[in-house]
C-alpha cells in the first residue's frame, strides 16, 4: 500500500474545517499510514478528540507537558516518530504563530522539533486568507521549507465565496501518496503546491539552463550530463510567481515551459553573449547552466583524422558568466549553483563571495535522487554571512516552487 510504514502525525487546529480531518485519517489508514492526532485547545471546541481516537486508532495528544510520555516529553517523542506532519485544517492564527517560531503548546512545540517536512492544508475565511498578514506567515514558512496544500475557491461556511475552503480531503491524500518512501525517509515527490502569482509580479528574471557543448570538430563537442530539468522547473515557477522569464538553454530535450521567452545557444561563447548583452536590463539572473570550463583552443573546420596512438586537445578557459553578471555596474540580483561532489558547505560559501553572489544553491552531485539528470533534488542554500536553509529530497518541481519562494523574499529585502 501506498503509505505502508509511513508515520503521520496528523495536527488539528481550531477552525470549522476540522471536521473534515477524520475523513482525511480514514483514507491515510486505508493506505497503510499510521496515525498520530494532536488537537489545539480550540481545535477541541470543534471536533471532540474521542473521533481522531476512533479514526487513527490510538490516544489523541493534547498536552505538552506529557506525563505517560517516556521522560515527559511528549513533544519530542511525537516530532522523532513522525516522517510527516501533516497540519490540517491549518488557521491563520496557527500560520501565524508557527512563522514567529512560537513553541508554548504542543503541535507549535513539535513543529519546531521536528526534523521531517511539515505539510500545512490551511482553512480559513476568504479574507482572512488574503490579508497581508497571513500572505506574508506564508511566504515566511514556505522559505523555510513547508509544504503548502493550498485552499481552493468556493462557498465558506461563513457564507462568504472566495478562496480560503480546506482542499478536498480526497485531494490531501492524493498528495501524500506521490510522497515516495525512499529508505525509510519520505521524499516529496509532486506534493500539490501554488506559486503565489504576485511573488514576482512584473520583475524580469534571466535564467541559464542545461549543459553547453564545446565542438572540437564538426562532428565531435565536449559536454556534461546536466538534463536541464531544475533550470526549466525554475523557469516555469518563475512565471507562476508574475516574472517575465527570459531562459537562455543549453542543448536539452524539454519543452519551453508556457510564458517563457526560450534562446538557445549551444557553446559557453554563445551563453556568455547573449546573457551578458540581457542581464543589464534583468532584475534577477538564476545561473543553473553547467558551463563547460574550459573549450578547445581552436575548432577544426574538418574531421580529425585518426592517426597516431594518442592525441593532444589544447583547451583554453570559458568565460565565467555568472561572474561576469555579478561584476556588472548596475547587477541583477544573481543566484548561483554550485554541484559538488563532497565539502558542499565550504565550496559552497567559498563560490558565494568568489563571485560576488547575492544567494547560491549547493547541491551534492552524484548521490542518489540528487543533481544531474535526475527527478528529484536536495539542496542547500546560502546567502549573507550566515543565511541558510536545507531542502531535503523532493521533485525539481517542487523544489522550484520552494527556492522561487526564498529567492522572491530575498530580492524583495533588498529592494
Ligand atoms: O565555479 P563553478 O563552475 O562551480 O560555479 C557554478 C556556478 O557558476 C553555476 O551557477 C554556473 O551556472 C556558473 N558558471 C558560469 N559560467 C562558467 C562556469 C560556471 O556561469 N563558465
Amino acid at each position: 500500500m501506498a503509505l505502508n510504514n509511513v508515520n503521520i502525525l496528523v495536527a488539528v487546529t481550531g477552525g470549522i474545517a476540522a471536521y473534515k480531518c477524520p475523513e482525511v485519517i480514514r483514507r491515510l489508514t486505508e493506505y497503510g499510514a499510521s496515525i498520530q492526532v494532536v488537537m489545539t485547545e480550540s481545535a477541541r471546541e470543534f471536533v471532540k478528540p474521542l473521533v481522531f481516537q476512533a479514526v487513527s486508532g490510538n490516544a489523541v495528544h493534547v498536552d505538552l507537558l506529557d506525563d505517560q510520555a517516556e521522560a515527559g516529553m511528549g513533544h519530542i517523542e511525537l516530532a522523532r516518530w513522525a516522517d510527516v506532519v501533516l497540519i490540517v485544517p491549518a488557521t491563520a492564527n496557527t500560520l501565524a504563530r508557527m512563522a514567529c517560531g512560537v513553541a508554548d503548546d504542543l503541535l507549535s512545540t513539535i513543529c519546531l522539533a521536528t526534523r521531517s517536512p511539515v505539510i500545512v492544508a490551511p482553512a480559513m475565511n476568504s479574507v482572512m486568507w488574503e490579508h497581508p498578514a497571513t500572505q506574508a506567515n506564508l511566504k515566511t514558512l514556505q522559505s523555510r521549507g513547508i509544504i503548502l496544500l493550498a485552499p481552493e475557491a468556493g462557498s465558506q461556511a461563513c457564507g462568504e465565496t472566495g478562496i480560503g475552503r480546506l482542499m478536498e480531503p480526497e485531494k490531501i491524500v492524493e498528495s501524500l501518496k506521490q510522497m515516495a518512501c525512499d529508505g525509510g525517509q519520505l521524499t516529496m515527490k509532486h506534493v500539490a503546491q501554488s506559486t503565489d502569482s504576485s511573488l514576482l509580479k512584473g520583475v524580469k528574471v534571466l535564467l541559464t539552463a542545461g549543459p553547453t557543448r564545446e565542438a572540437i570538430d564538426p562532428v565531435r563537442f565536449i559536454s556534461n550530463h546536466s538534463s536541464g530539468k531544475m533550470g526549466f522547473a525554475l523557469a516555469r515557477a518563475a512565471t507562476d510567481a508574475g516574472a517575465e522569464v527570459t531562459l537562455i538553454a543549453g542543448p536539452v530535450k524539454l519543452e519551453t515551459p508556457g510564458g517563457v521567452k526560450r534562446i538557445d545557444v549551444s557553446s559557453a561563447l554563445q551563453m556568455h553573449e547573449i546573457a551578458l548583452s540581457i542581464a543589464g536590463e534583468c532584475d534577477i539572473f538564476i545561473s543553473v547552466a553547467a558551463v563547460a570550463d574550459y573549450r578547445v583552443d581552436e575548432i577544426k573546420a574538418q574531421k580529425i583524422k585518426k592517426t597516431g596512438d594518442d592525441m593532444t586537445l589544447t583547451l583554453i578557459r570559458n568565460p565565467d558568466i555568472l561572474a561576469d553578471v555579478a561584476s556588472m555596474e548596475t547587477k541583477p540580483f544573481c543566484v548561483g549553483f554550485a554541484a559538488e561532489t563532497e565539502n558542499l558547505d565550504a565550496y559552497a560559501r567559498g563560490k558565494l563571495q568568489k563571485k560576488n553572489l547575492d544567494m547560491i544553491v549547493g547541491n551534492l552531485v552524484g548521490v542518489q535522487s540528487s543533481g544531474f539528470n535526475s527527478d528529484t533534488n536536495a539542496v542547500d542554500v546560502f546567502w549573507g554571512s550566515s543565511g541558510h536553509v536545507a531542502y531535503s529530497s523532493r521533485s525539481k518541481e517542487s523544489l522550484a516552487t520552494d527556492l522561487i519562494t526564498l529567492i522572491a523574499s530575498r530580492y524583495g529585502e533588498r529592494h
